[in-house]
């Protein structure tokens, strides 16, 4: 069993980085690369009923994690589902207003989180579960037998701050409030995320997902003691947790915009890697990579951009990165207006840094 999985770990680039080795060439794969830049995407979205229906929908999802592979030939396929699934498994009201977002009742107190812990129905995600294993199979099927199969789950701060707030949120002026009035009864919501997380990764694991990458998108408005709290706690649980059932799984952390607070990160989250934001400077990227394997860190508007300034960025993270265990990504998702020729001309970049 050990053989097997250090034979697979060293025949697919994405699983040999996150390991801490360093393959010839810095796998890659892109967050949001499975979305609405892609044509063959919105032509699936507009037959569908609606984002939610896409992600429940094995058969839509696995088709919508293949497409980026098609195109691009991506080291790593993300599951196509997303970070909600979770408040939607605990019954929180949900729904996804084109061009405004998510929309949840929101959950603002201790009293209202035991209706929800009491409704948690596992049976909601086992559509995610059965996307991986079709994803899993679409691989081999379709001949991307290197390419490492992602599953995901949002980190507890996050998928609170869209609880709490009922949607995305400017001032996060809610889960502030309750945080920091009322820090007992906001962690039995913490405690509760903490608990599904690990089921839903098992669940993605158990599956077949290879590799599982946990979104912090909203580390960064914490201060440095509520980081650590909010954060690095629930984080630690969660890896310690996977960790005793399948330590050959790597969890790449990506707590973003967490600045100078990634190196705390890093050293106490108990994640493989960490992904970065295009906030960290190479320098520092270098510094924290010493520690661990890193992942990132291009500008989502640079490849919206596309020409020489893309192009001259993503080398410049290659030659200072590339030296090392590294993962080749962007600092964020990547925005819906990009054109498919820079992605793909993208990935041409990263493919060929090897060689030169
Ligand atoms: O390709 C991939 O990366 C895989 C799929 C994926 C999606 N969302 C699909 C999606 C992943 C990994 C996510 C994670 C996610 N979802 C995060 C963390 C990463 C980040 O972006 O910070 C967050 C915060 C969410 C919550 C979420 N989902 C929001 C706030 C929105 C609306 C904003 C938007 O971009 O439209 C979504 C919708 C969403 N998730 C879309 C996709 C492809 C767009 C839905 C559509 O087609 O209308």
């Amino acid at each position: 069993m050990i053989d097997s999985e250090i034979t697979l770990q060293d025949r697919k680039p994405l699983l040999s980085a996150l390991s801490g080795k360093q393959p010839p060439q810095p796998p890659f794969w892109f967050m949001r690369q499975a979305g609405r830049y892609l044509p063959e995407y919105r032509d699936l979205r507009s037959k569908s009923g609606g984002f939610l229906d896409m992600v429940f929908s094995p058969d839509l999802a696995c088709e919508i994690t293949m497409q980026p592979l098609r195109r691009f030939d991506m080291d790593g396929a993300i599951l196509f589902a997303d970070i909600l699934t979770i408040p939607y498994a605990l019954d929180q009201s949900l729904e996804f207003v084109t061009g405004e977002g998510p929309k949840l009742d929101p959950v603002r107190c201790a009293a209202d989180m035991s209706k929800l812990t009491e409704a948690f129905a596992e049976h909601r995600l086992k559509p995610v579960y059965e996307t991986v294993s079709r994803v899993s199979a679409a691989l081999a099927e379709e001949g991307f037998d290197d390419t490492a199969l992602i599953g995901f789950c949002g980190a507890p701060w996050t998928v609170a701050c869209y609880m709490v707030e009922g949607g995305s949120s400017r001032d996060f002026r809610h889960i502030k409030k309750w945080s920091q009035n009322d820090p007992e009864g906001f962690e039995t919501l913490i405690e509760c995320l903490v608990w599904i997380s690990v089921i839903y990764l098992s669940g993605q694991i158990e599956a077949g997902a290879e590799a599982v990458q946990i979104f912090d998108s909203w580390a960064g408005i914490l201060s440095h003691d509520e980081f650590e709290t909010w954060v690095i706690e629930p984080t630690a649980k969660i890896t310690a947790a996977l960790k005793g059932k399948y330590p050959h799984i790597p969890v790449i952390g990506f707590p973003r915009n967490a600045g100078a607070l990634y190196s705390g990160y890093i050293d106490r989250a108990g994640v493989d890697a960490v992904g970065l934001d295009q906030g960290v400077a190479l320098a520092d990227a270098a510094e924290l990579q010493r520690r661990k394997p890193v992942q990132g860190n291009l500008d989502p508007a640079l490849v919206m951009k596309g020409g020489s300034e893309m192009e001259t960025q993503a080398r410049r993270i290659i030659e200072t990165l590339g030296g090392a265990p590294f993962v080749f990504n962007l600092g964020h998702g990547i925005d819906k207006e990009t054109p498919v020729e820079n992605v793909e001309r993208l990935a041409g970049i990263i493919r060929k840094s090897g060689s030169q």
